[in-house]
């Protein structure tokens, strides 16, 4: 933690931080591996996830104020709250509460990473907004101290301030870095038409399982952790998983169709990201991935198709 903003600061309180805007890139997250366990008394479930960032990403600027407010721009912000619900000025309000400085910023969100898709947008604009005010206040927390906070934000805001390849354990918010030699995968990215309320998808899972009509729980991330060390992505095609997906499936029986339409143009494996309804495939190269992109949309099974790649770093100034 740093020293508290105190009298002495205030002849010179701009020689901390930054005068001018400051920009930072966020990536989107889809999980390889989404091992759900069971419902925990404080209403999470345990998780078992390998996270994995991809350039498919969001941008929070962030400039000096009297106050704090937040503007935003892209599809369907126009639905965001802008007060102290949202998870931007909740960040914000988070990181000077611990700083101990006034929590003024003007912040200005560009969004691209569609909302309640299952690529954890909300908490990639959170864990933007750390790092952001902390460029801006000169506040200088560490990546391990901005996570800290991140986790009171969210179970996933804490993959985004490291982003990488990483395993996620607890909630979601225990991460640690996976550690691998340096290889792009190729994903294609289908959004949906409209999104799917994360704790409704885990409600869904829970009710499917108490009817017996889920599948066995996936556990362990060994296998995965074991497949990308081999940087062969038909192995890799063959280890991902998630537990998640027949609760989203329930929910949007639509989506089977998105996964076979992956499936026809040749992708080497599909599922639903995270909690849904967003489909990624896996691609065996970039230019693979451009062509089922563009195979999916032809096939009018989503809103839009994108290639993408990662490992892609976290939320970091621009
Ligand atoms: O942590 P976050 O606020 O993003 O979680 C949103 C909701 O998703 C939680 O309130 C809970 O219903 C559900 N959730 C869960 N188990 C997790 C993470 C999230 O049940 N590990």
């Amino acid at each position: 933690m740093t020293e508290a903003w105190g009298p002495d600061d205030e002849d010179e309180p701009r020689l901390r931080g930054a005068s001018g805007p400051v920009r930072v890139r966020v990536p989107a997250k889809i999980n390889l591996h989404l091992g759900v366990g069971p419902l925990r008394p404080d209403g999470y479930h345990e998780l078992n996830t390998v996270y994995h960032a991809i350039s498919l990403h969001d941008e929070l600027t962030a400039r000096r104020g009297d106050t704090l407010t937040l503007t935003m721009e892209g599809e369907g912000t126009g639905e965001l709250a802008l007060d102290d619900s949202n998870l931007v000025i909740r960040a914000a309000h988070a990181l000077a509460a611990y700083a101990g400085v006034p929590p003024y910023a003007r912040l200005h969100l560009r969004k691209q990473i569609p909302l309640a898709g299952g690529l954890a947008g909300g908490s990639a604009d959170a864990a933007a907004a750390l790092v952001a005010c902390d460029a801006l206040w000169g506040t200088g927390l560490s990546r391990d101290e901005l996570a800290a906070i991140a986790a009171g934000l969210g179970s996933d805001v804490p993959f985004l301030i490291h982003g990488g390849t990483a395993l996620g354990t607890g909630r979601g918010e225990a991460v640690s870095p996976v550690l691998a030699r340096p290889t792009s995968w190729h994903w294609v990215v289908a959004v949906a038409d409209g999104g799917l309320s994360t704790p409704e998808v885990y409600r869904e899972l829970d009710r499917l399982r108490a009817a017996g009509a889920a599948a066995a729980p996936l556990g362990s991330a060994d296998a995965l952790l074991a497949a990308l060390r081999q940087r062969d992505p038909a192995v890799l095609a063959a280890a991902l998983g998630n537990d998640m997906q027949a609760a989203a499936l329930s929910l949007r029986p639509a989506l089977a169709a998105t996964l076979k339409a992956g499936e026809a143009a040749g992708a080497l494996a599909g599922l639903v990201s995270g909690s849904g309804p967003t489909c990624v495939f896996l691609a065996a190269d970039g230019s693979d991935a451009e062509r089922i992109a563009a195979e999916i949309e032809a096939a009018g099974v989503c809103r839009a198709a994108r290639a993408a790649h990662g490992p892609m770093p976290g939320a970091r100034v621009v």
